[in-house]
């Protein structure tokens, strides 16, 4: 492919269509390095400032990474975010993932009136609340802070936790099976602390989760998660609106 000065379709849109054929089409893998701006623009005659306006657009979607001093590489594919009641160990299971979690805090704390709403328990009712940082293949992907109402799971305080499901615990030892939940998933900024435990330089995009699952109508769990913006992607299914 080459880039045609007569076409209305802007040159670094053209550019961008031949790299993302190469990254899809020609065997280019993850990691691989693209040349350079410059061989870039000296193949393709195009100036530095239109091949670097292509790589920007491609970094900030995530289909390449640069390394400053190195050069700009393939990126991963982003994993599809389940919409399903999965548990995160379950996910990353079925992706091929081996799924682990590290401890990061846990509290018995009294509810506040938010969160006693959202868990529909009286204001001032003792709550698990568990935060674990979650990875896959020993990357860290969220920082997950669960709040489970004491009265669903009472001795979970003196369950071994590191490196297993909750979901699975819940059920196994307390008969909870969850069978519904409802879930916000909204765009936002990550805070230092998490970006330090996940990796990523602070103020990274980041998605932000709000879970509740319900077992035979009882919210069992309220979870707060913030998941990596660079590793997760949505996809939907469309029906037509009519
Ligand atoms: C998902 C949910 C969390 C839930 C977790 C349980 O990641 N977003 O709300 O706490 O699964 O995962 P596991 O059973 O692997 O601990």
């Amino acid at each position: 492919m080459t880039i045609d000065p007569a076409s209305p379709i802007p040159k670094y849109s053209q550019l961008r269509e031949i790299l993302l054929d190469w990254i899809e089409e020609s065997g280019l893998a993850v990691d691989d390095a693209i040349p350079s701006e410059r061989e870039l623009g000296a193949r393709y005659g195009l100036s530095r400032m239109t091949v670097r306006q292509t790589i920007d657009h491609l970094v900030a979607e995530g289909k390449l990474y640069r390394v400053p001093g190195k050069g700009t590489f393939v990126a991963r594919p982003k994993i599809e975010m389940s919409l399903r009641l999965a548990s995160f160990t379950e996910d990353m299971r079925a992706r091929g993932f081996e799924p682990g979690s590290r401890d990061l805090a846990r509290r018995i704390d009294p509810a506040s009136g938010h969160l006693a709403r959202l868990l529909a328990i009286r204001p001032g009712a003792p709550v698990h609340h568990i935060e674990r940082l979650r990875t896959a293949d020993g990357e860290p992907m969220a920082v997950e802070r669960s709040n489970i109402p004491l009265a669903v799971a009472p001795g979970l305080a003196d369950q071994r936790l590191a490196g297993r499901s909750l979901y699975r615990l819940l059920e196994e030892e307390y008969g909870v099976l969850l069978d519904s939940g409802e879930q916000t998933i909204e765009a936002g900024v990550c805070d230092p602390a998490d970006a330090r435990l996940l990796g990523l330089p602070a103020g990274s995009a980041v998605l932000l989760l709000q879970r509740r699952s319900f077992a035979a109508g009882v919210c069992v769990e309220v979870a707060i998660s913030t998941y990596r913006a660079d590793r997760y992607q949505l996809r939907s299914t469309l029906d037509p609106l009519y």
